[in-house]
């Protein structure tokens, strides 16, 4: 079944993307049906959404500001976009199109960006978001001096504090340090990921932010 008509949409801007083709990769559980399902996905994303967005499981997106598709799930829930995308997507946001998907297609695109989340949404966000200034790895240094490398956090921070900090936004700091960071509104879900990440760098050297 090849759902690939049924996409109802308008767009402005002209998508180059056959070297940004990701590797569709077969889900875990994969029947044939999934897969072709997932196939579908691709290739609507591919027409409608790669031009601004990294579709693939790497990669950074061709406008910034898009977010990656493989760390959209850990700021929305696959059934609310799977709705959205067939409603017609409220995205508050002018550079971004508004589309309208048939059920089938809207179903097929979401089984496809499920099928690219990165094992770790954490890493992922950190990769989009940070890695910019901060080094987010186990080692190495910060692309930008004075931005402090991620696995050193639980050196300064309690979990707790660095939860409400990130809820609260570091933005006054980092207005302070004269650089160009995006507003850092990060949802509850993404702030746990981080977290989680930041479990996951975490050496004996440089331990994760533990407590309460
Ligand atoms: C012309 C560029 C462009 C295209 C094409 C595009 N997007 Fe986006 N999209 C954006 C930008 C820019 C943002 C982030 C805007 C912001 O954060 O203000 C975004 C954000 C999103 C978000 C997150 C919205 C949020 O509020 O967090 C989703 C989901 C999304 N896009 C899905 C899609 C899908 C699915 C397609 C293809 C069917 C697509 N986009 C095509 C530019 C685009
Ligand atoms: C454009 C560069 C830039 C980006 C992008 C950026 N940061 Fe920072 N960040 C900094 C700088 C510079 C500091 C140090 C500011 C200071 O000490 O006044 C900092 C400080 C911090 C601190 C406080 C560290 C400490 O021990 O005091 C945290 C936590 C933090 N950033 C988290 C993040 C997270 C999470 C992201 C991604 C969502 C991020 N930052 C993105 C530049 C950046």
């Amino acid at each position: 079944m090849r759902v690939l008509v049924a996409a109802v949409v308008v767009f402005g801007l002209a998508a180059c993307v056959d070297d940004l083709r990701p590797m569709a990769s077969a889900p875990s559980d994969g029947t044939a049906e999934q897969m072709a399902l997932v196939e579908d996905g691709l290739a609507i994303a591919e027409a409608n959404c790669a031009s601004c967005h990294a579709i693939g499981e790497a990669g950074e997106s061709p406008n910034p500001k898009a977010p990656l598709f493989r760390a959209l799930l850990s700021r929305y829930r696959a059934d609310m976009l799977e709705t959205e995308l067939a409603e017609g997507m409220r995205v508050a946001h002018e550079p971004m199109p508004q589309f309208k998907f048939e059920p089938d297609a809207a179903a097929a695109l979401v089984a496809y960006i499920k099928s690219v989340q990165t094992r770790d949404p954490g890493q992922a966000l950190a990769e989009q978001r940070c890695a910019r200034c901060h080094a987010i790895g186990r080692e190495g240094t910060s692309p930008y001096p004075g931005a402090q490398p991620f696995r050193k956090f639980g050196q300064r921070w309690w979990r707790g504090q660095l939860r409400d900090a990130l809820r609260a936004g570091i933005l006054v700091e980092h207005d302070r340090a004269d650089a160009r960071v995006p507003p850092m509104k990060l949802s509850d879900a993404e702030i746990d990921a981080l977290l989680g990440y930041l479990d996951r760098i975490a050496t004996r050297e440089d331990p994760a932010p533990k407590g309460p």
